[in-house]
């Protein structure tokens, strides 16, 4: 653990993260495979994501699925059964339905039934909205033990022709069981925001109340990601930095007291240029964008739950999380473990 300045400050929002999880489906695809499906390189992929693989669900499987198993895996790592659970949120960009809630689907998937279920849609900062939305719900007295899941199977929201957005996404799902705790742990600091303005730059244009599903969306593959790529890294360096910076200041601890950084990993490039900004040493951030590639909402909470298991955070340290994604939305905050 480093070393906080006195004027660090009790938790601001009281929880606990008492066990995580994690869903990753079993099939790979390299960049090598990229390059048979679309014009593309591994070496063009490399050099301007970062990424080597990602994984990709098999035909059967909904994000409810991946919620499901990585729900399951985090109660176990708490010592719960899933039944204790009162409240299941998932926060998502590619739901199983447009209705109802992908928790809802988690929750018929797991069995269990009862307690409240919903989701959140905040794109890849959905993880970071949904603990937010969790302490929350703690503070108020409404739920005692809160499964806060983003899970994701991007890869049918995306165009296997367009070589700009293919090569970018994963799928998978991580999971947390968070609980009051005896004060000490939670956020010390945390900040989140959105600019819908920026809705266009990137989004799903059809099957919404927007422009409805039709064979013209589908001919026109319209219901798939549209990014303009540029835009969006521009933004989430400023976002994901000034979210982060914010979330140090506030805390009133320097930035060398950070512990880890758990950036949403949706690109090295990204992840580098926010590192600098906020002036952290490249051997306390916890990356996985090589392994995995962008999973939305999933990928903050898979790498917790790697970064736990690898003993790369331990009780009483200070773990910066910071991200961005569509709507623009970002969050960051500083979690005293
Ligand atoms: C998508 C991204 C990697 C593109 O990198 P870039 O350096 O901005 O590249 P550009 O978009 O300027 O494209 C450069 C060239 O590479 C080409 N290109 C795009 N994708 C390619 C691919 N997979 N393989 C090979 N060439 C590709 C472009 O067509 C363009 O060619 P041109 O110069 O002949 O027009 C980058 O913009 C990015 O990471 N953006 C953020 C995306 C993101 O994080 N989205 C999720 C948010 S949660």
């Amino acid at each position: 653990m480093n070393v906080a300045s006195e004027s660090e400050r009790e938790p601001t929002l009281r929880f606990k993260i008492t066990g995580t999880g994690a869903a990753l489906p079993e099939r790979v695809m390299t960049n090598a495979d990229l390059e048979r499906m679309v014009e593309t390189s591994d070496q063009w992929i490399r050099d301007r994501t970062g990424i080597r693989e990602r994984r990709i669900a098999d035909e059967k499987t909904a994000t409810s699925d991946l919620a499901a198993e990585a729900i399951s895996e985090a109660c176990a790592a708490a010592g719960i059964d899933v039944e204790e659970l009162d409240a299941v949120i998932v926060a998502t960009s590619t739901p199983d339905t447009v209705f109802p809630s992908t928790a809802c689907w988690t929750q018929r998937k797991l069995g269990i039934r009862g307690m409240a279920a919903f989701d959140v849609s905040a794109g890849c900062t959905g993880w970071l909205y949904a603990l937010e939305i969790a302490g929350g719900l703690l503070a108020a007295g409404s739920a005692k033990r809160i499964a806060v899941c983003g899970a994701e199977v991007m890869s049918r929201s995306v165009d296997w022709h367009d070589r700009s957005t293919c090569v970018l996404f994963g799928d998978g799902a991580g999971a947390a069981v968070v609980e009051l705790g005896d004060g000490t742990t939670g956020y010390l600091a945390r900040n989140w925001g959105a600019d819908g303005n920026l809705a266009p730059v990137l989004y799903q244009p059809a099957g919404g109340s927007q422009l409805q599903a039709s064979a013209d969306t589908v001919a026109r593959r319209l219901h798939s990601v549209h990014m303009e790529g540029n835009a969006v890294f521009r933004h989430a360096v400023r976002s994901m930095s000034g979210a982060a910076q914010q979330a140090v200041a506030d805390a009133g601890i320097g930035v060398d007291a950070i512990d880890l950084l758990i950036p949403h990993q949706a690109n090295a490039r990204i992840i580098e240029a926010t590192r600098e900004r906020v002036g952290i040493d490249r051997d306390r951030v916890y990356s996985i964008v090589d392994r995995y590639g962008n999973m939305s909402a999933a990928t903050v909470p898979i790498a917790v739950d790697h970064a736990r298991r690898e003993g790369r955070i331990h009780d009483g340290d200070r773990v910066l999380m910071t991200a961005f994604g569509t709507g623009f939305t970002w969050a960051a905050g500083i979690v005293r473990w």
